[in-house]
């Protein structure tokens, strides 16, 4: 569907026919099979387009819609995609994922809503060991991370300091870009504890000119996330950081964002950056709309075209506790293979 420009793909059907497709793929080759398969997501998803195509077009929605759709909107809120039955208790790290139909089909939901989106499903070695998916719940243990884990989580882009899609990191053109959409599905999430999203168009908004100016300047350091520290550091020497560089880009897809409230710096003499870094973040809290995940929802956040954070989660872990799995997906026309690594089917460099 076409409104004054803009490509409105019909969520409800869309989660409709992904999930009889994904269901469909799981129930026709069974667990284990499904679970080898997804380690080669772009095999899996080649064999399975032909009949999600058609699944769609019966529902009057086409690729190229939902492509658009997740390049222009901030965000995609997807109801009941997939049933997540059969749980164990939600893991205590961000890796394995337990393979049951739930979190199976999962996957292969979120696989085929990449392939719609044109992009690839990607991972970064350096984080997490580079794994296609990961859960996101409150982790085990002391610790930084484990703290951080179970406490709210300010406005960012995924792997911030890494390059916008069509450009290169000044130190080392190998480097991937980050993730064009980070897929985030509940499990189980029975506190409702909201996932925030700032849509960029709403930040825009309450700049000055000057200000959105001064963010396209190369005035922001940017250090690695978190989850990535250590494997950058283990990969590249260091951990990466990404100095005195820009947050807002001009693409040909129109402005692009990437930030972390929690890993910038800037010179604190440089009072135009200050200023407006100040009043980006203040924006930031104005427009957050709160997205609360159900069991079987998918979000589609664009992590060029907004942020995200969430709510804080609180103590609890296993059990019943928050789940929710993550993956990325990027659009890799065009992609340098020595941004990939040989003989992995998904895994990005660092
Ligand atoms: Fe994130």
């Amino acid at each position: 569907m076409k409104i004054q420009g803009v490509f409105v793909v019909d969520a409800t059907e869309l989660a409709d026919g992904v999930r009889l497709c994904a269901a469909r793929a799981v129930d026709a080759e069974g667990l284990e099979q499904i679970a080898r398969q997804l380690e080669a997501p772009q095999e899996l998803a080649s064999r399975l387009q032909p009949g999600l195509v058609s699944e769609l077009a019966a529902r009057g929605i086409s690729a190229n819609e939902v492509s658009r759709h997740a390049r222009d909107f901030p965000y995609l809120h997807l109801k009941g995609v997939f049933d997540p039955a059969d749980l164990p208790d939600t893991p205590l790290n961000w890796t394995p994922i337990p393979d049951t139909r739930g979190t199976l089909t999962l996957r292969v939901a979120i696989l085929l809503l990449s392939r719609l989106s044109g992009m690839e499903l990607v991972s970064y070695k350096s984080e997490n060991g580079g794994a296609l998916f990961v859960n996101l719940v409150t982790l085990d243990g002391q610790g930084a991370m484990a703290e951080k884990s179970k406490g709210p989580m300010k406005g960012h882009t995924d792997a911030a300091s890494f390059p916008f899609r069509g450009t290169n990191d000044p130190s080392d053109e190998r480097i991937a870009p980050s993730p064009d959409v980070v897929f985030l599905a509940a499990l189980r999430n029975q506190d409702g504890v909201p996932t925030t999203v700032m849509p960029l168009h709403g930040i825009l908004g309450g700049l000055t000119a000057a200000q959105i100016e001064v963010l396209k300047g190369d005035r922001v350091t940017l250090l690695a996330q978190r989850s990535f520290q250590r494997g950058t550091r283990e990969i590249l020497g260091e951990a990466h950081v990404l100095y005195n560089s820009h947050v807002l880009h001009e693409s040909d897809e129109g402005t692009w964002v990437r930030y972390s409230h929690s890993n910038n710096v800037v010179d604190s003499e440089d009072v135009e950056i200050v200023s407006a870094k100040e009043r980006f973040e203040q924006t930031c809290l104005l427009c957050a709309q709160q997205v609360v995940l159900q069991p079987g929802d998918v979000l589609l956040v664009n992590n060029r075209k907004a942020l995200h954070g969430r709510a804080p989660v609180g103590e609890a872990n296993g059990g019943t506790s928050r789940w929710l799995v993550r993956g990325y997906g990027l659009d890799t026309t065009g992609l340098e293979a020595g941004r990939r690594y040989e003989g992995t089917p998904y895994m990005l460099y660092p």
